[in-house]
């Protein structure tokens, strides 16, 4: 497995509408192994092909804790598609790995209802609620070119841009 770069904001390609992937094949397979090792590495929660660079709608997502000793259990998401949601919303604290040490609270559907195909190409369907829900709505708008950030107000988003510019130009001092 090798651990890719990940295209932080404002890469143009994050903009950018992601293609269907026609088959799973070990290929694609080999690029949801790179995405799990990128997105682990980075301590993410999920990570979305645009992310490192790939326009294919293909998602790696894993919410289990490390801090309550739980096993790890990656979820590989192909063509995932929001089928139905919850009238009911939820604000959760969002970060991105493609926006550094920056978060803000977004609102969401709090249950969602996703199809997708697996790592091995099967048809599936979940049923999520709490942080599943959230990192499914979170990474199936990395794949229509939408950012948390672009779901905050205008003011809140110019003072987290106005944040990370400041984090960058500590960063190049060091
Ligand atoms: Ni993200």
């Amino acid at each position: 497995m090798t651990k890719m770069k990940i295209f932080e904001y404002p890469d143009p390609i994050l903009k950018q509408k992601s293609q269907p992937v026609e088959i799973v094949d070990d290929k694609i397979r080999r690029l949801l192994d790179d995405m799990l090792e990128t997105m682990y590495a980075a301590a993410g929660v999920g990570l979305a092909a645009p992310q490192v660079g790939i326009l294919k709608r293909m998602v790696v997502i894993d919410t289990h804790d490390e801090q309550e000793k739980q096993t790890p259990h990656p979820l590989f998401l192909v063509n995932p598609e929001i089928v139905s949601y919850s009238q009911e919303q939820i604000c959760h604290d969002e970060g991105c790995l493609s926006v550094p040490e920056q978060h803000a609270e977004v609102m969401r559907y709090s249950t969602v209802k996703v199809q997708y195909l697996d790592y091995y190409g099967e048809k599936q369907e979940i049923e999520a609620d709490g942080l599943l829900a959230i990192a499914l709505q979170h990474e199936i708008d990395h794949l229509d070119g939408i950012l948390y950030i672009d779901r905050i107000s205008r003011l809140k988003r110019q003072m987290l841009l106005k944040k990370l510019q400041k984090l960058r130009m500590e960063e190049k001092e060091l």
